[in-house]
């Protein structure tokens, strides 16, 4: 059996051995492996806090692409699809129970093309722009082309869109144009949302628009992958661009939160040249480093650029779906990387990361309707990998400090599809609601002892860490979460409280007969969280974890 010591694993040779064998079902000395009982070993170090999860962690992303705004969110007020002031009603509904935290808007990629103006005053009289994504080389065929997904109405502006976040109870996050907009626009917008009532013209215009009291807005983002389609900069011309719009930005008594545009995945030297340019009065200014990674790797060689070489949302075997929960655990790496070249910098880690686009990214092929552009299917496998995702943000929730799924609905890995009169949630929303207990919650050692999963990748053996868990605490309830990657088969699994009396464990699970299964506008129920089964004895917790699926365990202490 390995001994998975996270976040650092090491193996011995006769545990790489037995890992493999057991994964093939091949029998040791001892007998098969699959026939111990508990295969699995989880403590909970109750005495051994991490840090508090941050509720953003628990944030989205909505941009003007594709049907995320138009159809997903906004549906106009005079529309015959229920509705809250334009906002699709089932789409707040739904989005209540998993406690969205902050909502980043509107880009992305957008973002760096997004006039702030054009979506303030008379919703009729705003400009219709064209957007960035209209000549995206991932369009079916047989979408339609002409609508607000390419030729922006502006209806969903900034006020639409704070009333959004106001509606879920989240915060906005507001990305500023850096490429083709100067810095004193980034300046003035900040004025629009929070100068005093009354104060300066722009308060007035926020007024006619129906918001006479500041919006109050924290977090803004000042670029969007700067280093790619935020303008292709070196990051030492980002570090100056940063320093220029940054040197003074109003605050009207907010603490403003700024947020970089930080690496590629773990680009090390995208960070470091950064940080060494932006130098101290830069590096003050930031709150946090915003870190992009998505799992698209799926066919095991490096993608050629964003659009090619990535698999399909649904019909995958199992290099595939072991390939993407590995790109997933990347994420890892990526943190304790990036923070430490941030560290050299800013030995005080002042600036947290802010991981504010992560998720999968399939071909295109799988969208639920031809104008959601990006739009992919979502099965067991997303769900698996969304819960391995978080609980890697909850072991590092002293670096962490923001996370945004991409995106909220009708793309990526979205937690929603809506179209017209439709909507349906997916297995990506269901961990989000299991998880949302965690959300402010004490994050706590947590230890996995469990085989590893060998597979073939690249028709060569590789090896995964077959079961990811995490832990949280909130007065007297204990929160466990137990991603299980096998693709095929069950484990049973004990789960040890260490220095806190358990009383009572109740058990949710998400699961299916097949990694392949998901919802759809036809099936909208075809996977949602059951009750599970698991004892309770002293303080051990037993139960056994379904091929590829997440468990959540609410423990009562004493
Ligand atoms: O989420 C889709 C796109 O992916 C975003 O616009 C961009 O920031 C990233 O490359």
């Amino acid at each position: 059996m390995a001994i998975v010591r996270t976040p650092h694993a090491r193996r011995s040779r006769r545990s790489f051995l037995a890992a493999t064998a057991g994964a093939a079902g091949i029998a040791l000395a001892g007998g098969p492996l699959r026939a111990q009982s508990p295969a699995c070993r989880v403590e909970v170090l109750a005495n051994e806090p991490v840090g508090t999860i941050a509720p953003e962690l628990y944030g989205h992303f909505v941009e003007h692409l594709g049907a995320v705004v138009y159809d997903g969110i906004w549906v106009g007020e005079g529309s015959r699809i229920p509705n809250v002031r334009g906002m699709r009603k089932q789409l707040i509904d739904a989005l209540l129970p998993v406690k969205p935290s902050v909502i980043r808007w509107p880009g992305g990629c957008f973002a760096d093309q997004y006039d702030w103006r054009d979506g303030v005053g008379d919703p009729a009289r705003r400009p219709v722009r064209t957007n960035f994504w209209v000549d995206a080389q991932e369009w079916p065929k047989n979408a339609n082309r002409t609508g607000p997904e390419s030729y922006d109405p502006n209806s969903f502006g900034t006020v639409e869109f704070v009333r959004f976040c106001r509606a879920v109870g989240a915060e906005p996050y507001l990305a500023a144009n850096l490429r083709s907009l100067p810095a004193q626009d980034f300046w003035r917008w900040v004025e629009y949302c929070n100068s005093p009532a009354g104060s300066t013209t722009l308060a007035r215009q926020r007024a006619s628009d129906g918001e006479p009291a500041p919006l109050n807005v924290k977090y803004w983002g000042v670029g969007n992958e700067s280093w790619g389609c935020g303008g292709n900069f070196t990051p030492e011309d980002y570090a100056s661009e940063f320093r220029r719009f940054t040197a003074w930005v109003p605050s009207y008594g907010v603490k403003l939160a700024l947020i970089g545009s930080g690496p590629n995945s773990d680009d090390r030297s995208w960070t470091r040249r950064f940080f060494e340019k932006a130098g101290g009065p830069g590096i003050g200014k930031l709150w946090g480093w915003g870190a992009h990674h998505y799992s698209w790797n799926a066919s095991g060689g490096r993608t050629r650029n964003w659009f090619e070489g990535k698999g399909d949302a649904l019909d995958f075997g199992a290099e595939q779906y072991y390939e993407i929960l590995r790109e997933a655990k990347a994420m890892e790496r990526l943190i304790t990387s990036q923070w430490g070249v941030m560290g050299e910098l800013d030995p005080q880690h002042r600036v947290k990361l802010a991981v504010d686009e992560w998720g999968s990214w399939y071909k295109s092929g799988t969208e639920p309707f031809p104008e959601a552009l990006l739009g992919q299917q979502n099965t067991l496998r997303d769900a698996v990998l969304t819960g391995l995702s978080f609980d890697i943000f909850h072991r590092h929730a002293d670096k962490v400090a923001m996370a945004n799924i991409a995106q909220l609905v009708n793309c990526l890995q979205s937690l929603c599809f809506a179209h017209e009169d439709k909507f349906a949630v997916t297995p990506t929303y269901h961990v989000f609601a299991m998880y949302a207990d965690h959300q402010g919650g004490e994050s706590l050692r947590t230890e996995v002892s469990a085989p590893s999963i060998g597979y073939t990748r690249n028709e060569r053996p590789a090896l995964l860490d077959r079961v990811s868990a995490s832990s949280s605490r909130k007065g007297n309830v204990l929160t466990i979460t137990l991603n299980h990657l096998h693709l095929a088969e069950a484990l049973p699994a004990e789960v040890s409280v260490r220095g806190a009396g358990a009383r009572n464990a109740v058990a949710q699970v998400l699961a299916g007969e097949s990694p392949q299964a998901h919802n759809s506008f036809a099936s909208p129920d075809a996977v949602k969280p059951t009750a599970g089964s698991c004892t309770l004895r002293g303080d051990v917790i037993a139960c056994t974890l379904p091929a590829h699926s997440v468990t959540k365990l609410t423990v009562q202490l004493g």
